[in-house]
């Protein structure tokens, strides 16, 4: 069987890699994949841009493929499933209606409060004047986001109201186009961040196991806010007694509220929270597998995906279907020089064909393959991935290949998993 697989980062190339070790499959393509999709056994990248939807359905058909898996949330919010869907061509994701919730942070937050599930007070604005009144009102700490899509880039952390007036300013006059236009600010809250990825199909979900991204840029969760620097699995602030809360009070609630709102919401779901002192509250939601979260799952993921994603169209979803490897697993990200702005690309990475560890894996994002010189071309260029049998073990196996790996001015923190402490 062929499966289609839309995207070109590390989450893409993790997913194509698990896919790729299914018995039944026979061949992965992955439009556009990266260099490292093109290396990996039973794997083809086909040379179409996540946009393309005409070519990637003449691809799917041409190809005979069974299915199609979207990656990243643009062509979901642009509308891909329901182009394969008005072709009979089966595509994993929700519509373009369904992917609003992340599509756009005004209609998520108006949907979690008339879900009533827990998330920060906030309110939305087109116009700075009506901006300037609300901070004016709401002194302390906020959040300032583009409400539309920006890769990761459109939330400011503001310490105080003069910064986030300043982010408020910049995004509506617009830093991030037609997706600043509007802006959400909402109260900054505090505690510990986990992501909590669900495959669902309508009420129906399979968990994934918690996971924790590092989304600043440098050591100590300085610097700007990136797509994420780095993953690990567990999360270190998730007991399973706060999962069932999570599960009760915010993905059964969530996909209640999307059934009532009328979608069968089939697909990833990622629910980005903040573990507060009065529980777990959303920030964000993605309609997507988050990444880097993919890498450390997929590695924890000891039974075979295929079965799972079908039962997602068959509508047969089970806890039974997937088996979680209880080690940890931890991503290091490299990124190129000048992310998450404008990089310089074109560095060569060396160090690649370095011997494979069986608990390591190396997924690409943005490289290219020049003549057979692998070089960096995008962001984030590679994650470096390892399980171990404690979080410390996971950590030093994944950053001893961190160090035989190089290009020049990677851009790598230093202390993913730091924040674990002494759990495992
Ligand atoms: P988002 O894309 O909405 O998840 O925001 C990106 C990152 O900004 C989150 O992962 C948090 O680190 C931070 N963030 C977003 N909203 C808040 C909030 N209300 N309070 C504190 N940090 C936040
Ligand atoms: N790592 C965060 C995301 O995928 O949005």
């Amino acid at each position: 069987m062929k499966i289609l697989i839309v995207g070109s980062g590390g989450r893409e190339h993790a997913l194509a890699w698990k896919m790729a070790c299914s018995p039944r499959v026979s061949e992965v393509l992955v439009a556009p994949g990266n260099a490292g999709t093109a290396l990996e056994a039973k794997t083809r990248n086909l040379p179409l841009a996540v946009d393309d939807f005409d070519g990637l359905v003449a691809a799917a058909k041409k190809e005979g493929v069974a299915f199609t898996i979207v990656g990243p949330e643009a062509p979901l919010v642009a509308g891909l499933v329901d182009r394969f869907a008005n072709e009979g061509l089966l595509c994993l994701g929700p519509t373009a209606r369904a992917a609003q919730l992340e599509g756009s942070k005004s209609h998520a937050k108006a949907f979690l409060e008339r879900h009533k599930i827990p998330t920060a007070r906030y309110q939305s604005f087109t116009d700075l004047e009506s901006a300037r009144r609300y901070l004016a009102t709401h002194p302390g700490p906020q959040v300032v986001k583009a409400d539309g899509l920006a890769a990761g880039k459109g939330v400011v952390v503001a310490d105080d109201s003069a910064e986030a007036e300043a982010a408020a300013a910049s995004m509506l006059a617009g830093a991030f186009g037609a997706a600043s236009a509007k802006i959400v600010i909402e109260e900054r809250l505090v505690g510990v961040e986990a992501s909590f990825i669900v495959l669902a199909d309508g009420l129906r979900y399979v968990a994934f196991p918690t996971s924790e991204d590092h989304k600043r840029r440098d050591d100590g969760d300085k610097g700007p806010n990136t797509g994420g620097m780095g993953a690990f699995s567990p999360a270190s602030a998730v007991t399973a007694e706060l999962e069932k809360t999570i599960r009760e009070t915010i993905i059964e609630p969530t996909l209640r509220g999307l059934a009532a709102d009328g979608h069968h919401y089939r697909g990833f779901l990622y629910a980005g929270l903040m573990i507060t002192d009065e529980g777990p509250k959303v920030l964000e939601f993605n309609c997507r597998f988050g990444d880097p979260e993919t890498q450390p799952l997929m590695m924890r993921l000891k039974s075979d995906l295929l079965p799972l994603i079908e039962a997602a169209f068959s509508g047969q979803l089970s806890e039974e279907l997937v088996q979680f490897d209880p080690r940890p697993a931890l991503c290091v990200v490299l990124a190129a020089p000048g992310y998450p702005g404008p990089i310089r690309e074109g560095a060569e990475i060396t160090g690649l064909d370095h011997q494979e560890d069986p608990d390591t894996r190396v997924f690409h994002s943005g490289t290219r393959d020049e003549n057979g010189h692998i070089v960096a071309r995008g962001g984030r260029v590679l994650g470096v991935t390892s399980r171990g049998e404690t979080m410390d073990m996971a950590r030093a196996r994944a950053y001893q290949r961190v160090r035989a790996i190089g290009f020049a001015d990677a851009v790598y923190r230093r202390d993913i998993g730091q924040r674990f402490g002494g759990r495992s």
